[in-house]
């Protein structure tokens, strides 16, 4: 059975506080019929305050982009869970693929992250994915075993059951060249079997994998129909509210149709 999805739209560094909070009203309005998708958006960390106050009475959850391990302290430049929880965030991405090159953070910063996250009751939504030179050296099946073991894999059964996982082949995010749906597939089902065998089946099938990288309205169902494939996490189609919305739709239909290879 499949679960509902949950989409999930990453602005990176766009936005100011005051278009995210017109591009907010028009991807509510567009999104008010939509009952059977968990949607998250991820502003800048300058736009939540706003953008929370014009989620405030629908279904659309918010999230942040990043958060650093402590709940307050010397450190300068960053971010706190309680910070995010008082801004109203249910969930954060971390681990993301342009954190890790360009900000130089490891698996062993990540999986702190994440435990103070869910030390906070705040969702994660954990990246992983491998380069193109990793997936051409037939490498990336190694490559997220390594960053799905360090940074999640050693959780306790109850905190790994809250996470969710998004799988983004790095060669795929901006680009324009997606995944093939089975490239995707063969990949979450691979993640899948690695929570089955260190967690158990019952946490394996509860946990939500989403597909990242070049997700668009016209691949989007395409991706849903694939079994392990639970959602998706949208960068640049997330900017404007209407290819956001058809996403949103597109996976509301997949799900409805029970439609899945
Ligand atoms: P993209 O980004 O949809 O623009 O490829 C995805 C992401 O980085 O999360």
């Amino acid at each position: 059975m499949k679960k509902r999805p949950l989409i999930a739209g990453n602005w990176k560094m766009y936005k100011t506080a005051s278009e995210a909070v017109t591009l907010v009203q028009t991807l509510k309005a567009a999104a008010h019929t939509v009952s059977n998708v968990t949607i998250v958006i991820c502003p800048p960390f300058t736009a939540l305050s706003e953008v929370s106050k014009v989620l405030n009475d629908t279904s659309i959850n918010l999230g942040a982009q990043n958060m650093y391990c402590a709940p307050e302290g010397a450190f300068t430049g960053e971010i706190s869970p309680t910070m995010l929880k008082d801004s109203g965030c249910r969930y954060v991405i971390l681990g993301h693929s342009e954190r890790r090159q360009y900000f130089k953070e490891d698996d062993i910063l990540i999986h702190e992250k994440v435990k103070t996250a869910l030390k906070y009751s705040i969702i994660p939504i954990v990246c992983v994915g491998e380069t193109l030179a990793e997936r051409d050296a037939k490498k990336h099946f190694d490559v997220v075993k390594t960053q799905f073991d360090e940074s999640i894999g050693r959780l306790e059964k109850e905190d790994i059951a809250k996470v969710v996982i998004a799988y983004e082949p790095v060669w795929a995010i901006g680009t324009g060249k997606t995944a093939t749906p089975d490239q995707a597939e063969q990949m979450h089902s691979y993640i899948r079997r690695l929570l089955n065998e260190r967690y158990s089946q019952e946490i394996g099938s509860r946990i939500s994998i989403l597909y990242g990288g070049s997700v668009k309205p016209d691949n989007t169902r395409s991706l849903m129909e694939k079994p392990n494939i639970d959602g998706a996490l949208v960068g640049g189609a997330s900017l404007k509210a209407e290819s956001f919305a058809q996403i949103i739709q597109e996976a509301q239909q997949t799900y409805e149709s029970g439609n899945h290879s």
